[in-house]
């Protein structure tokens, strides 16, 4: 169906396999720590998102029973398939912690090979695990050996550009039993700036028998089926372009199912998409929190709207629930009176 609806697009769209999950449209949601909690799990959800990851959660957090850590795990009641992400740099606590991760029925549990931030890579966790392949290859069979669940890898093409390590590192993965492999196409040191080398998702998806997600710098839905067709990779995992924008996943698929490209949402669809999700952030996190972490998820909602940088700020200085509906609100009638 979808080779008919792309035609002179793209050639096909094949679905991504993992372990035993057919993923009919293969295209993911990236896991992004103070992003991917539960209410925007449950919006990219309602966009038809087909693969979704927890933000990432730290072993050690998992094994000594951290209260917070519980909160990033709770996957209670998500649609499956959901992957979990765990970090850490001991093949046995490693271990444990999927483990523990295991028991909350995770459809995938996720390694993280490619967290930039130095306090991450201070405790030889996250890209850190690029300079030590030999220690990536040993965390990624201890935690194969502790579960039943797929186990897959997220990680970046290598610490710089002068030591890529990804279409080798990806193949001793595989080797150990890791049953899908995400790239994002920067190096450590590039952190989010550059762009993401392509080439090498093609080189590592060539390398690899197992499914290679690719990832770095899919904004619009165009790019994904671009980074399908220029890489050959077998699934694109979408990041900071989800970010206030999860018509990107209900307009991939629309389109595939369709061949017609739903256009992008109107204002006040972001503007009532942004009133949904601050009801769900405060339900889960209390008001308090809730309306604080709902600021940076406003602003992307309102990005480019005519006037949002004015009621950016005022939500910004809103104290509780209540001034940020009004707030939303009132930015909702002016434009609808502006139409
Ligand atoms: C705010 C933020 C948080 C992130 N948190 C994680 C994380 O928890 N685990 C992970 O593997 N990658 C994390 N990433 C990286 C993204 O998953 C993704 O690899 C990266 O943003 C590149 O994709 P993009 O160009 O589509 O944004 C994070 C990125 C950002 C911007």
């Amino acid at each position: 169906m979808y080779e008919q609806a792309l035609k002179g697009q793209v050639k096909e769209v094949r679905p991504l396999h993992i372990g035993p999950y057919r993923i009919t449209a293969p295209f993911v949601g990236a896991p992004m720590a103070g992003v991917t909690d539960k209410p925007f799990r449950s919006v990219l959800q309602d966009h038809n998102c087909p693969l979704l990851f927890t933000e990432m959660i730290s072993d050690k957090a998992l094994t000594y029973g951290n209260t917070n850590t519980l909160e990033l795990l709770d996957i209670s009641g998500e649609k499956r398939p959901i992957a979990v992400q765990i970090f850490g740099s001991d093949p046995d606590f490693m271990a444990k912690a999927a483990e523990l991760v295991e028991k909350h029925e995770p459809s995938i549990i996720d390694i993280n090979m490619g967290c930039p931030a130095p306090k991450i890579v201070r405790n030889q966790e996250g890209s850190c695990l690029l300079k030590m392949p030999e220690r990536a290859v040993e965390i990624a069979q201890a935690v194969v050996k502790a579960v039943q669940v797929p186990v897959t890898v997220k990680m970046r093409t290598g610490w710089s550009k002068g030591q890529i390590v990804a279409p080798e590192l990806a193949k001793r993965l595989e080797d150990v039993g890791v049953q899908a492999i995400t790239l994002h196409g920067r190096t450590r040191d590039m952190f989010y700036s550059g762009k993401a080398d392509w080439s090498l998702i093609q080189q590592t998806a060539e390398a690899i028998s197992i499914p290679l997600i690719g990832n770095g710098d899919i904004w619009e839905p165009e790019d994904a089926l671009r980074m399908l067709e220029e890489t050959g990779c077998a699934g694109v995992m979408i990041g900071r372009g989800m970010m206030g924008n999860p018509w990107i996943f209900s307009r991939l698929l629309q389109w595939m199912e369709t061949g017609n490209m739903p256009p992008p949402p109107t204002a006040l669809e972001r503007i009532e998409q942004a009133l949904i999700h601050l009801e769900r952030m405060v339900k889960q996190k209390g008001e308090y929190r809730g309306v604080r972490e709902m600021r940076s998820h406003i602003a992307w909602y309102l990005k480019g709207i005519a006037g949002a940088s004015k009621v950016r700020s005022a939500v910004n200085e809103a104290p509780d629930y209540d001034a940020v509906v009004s707030l939303l609100k009132d930015y909702r009638k002016r434009m609808e009176a502006s139409l």
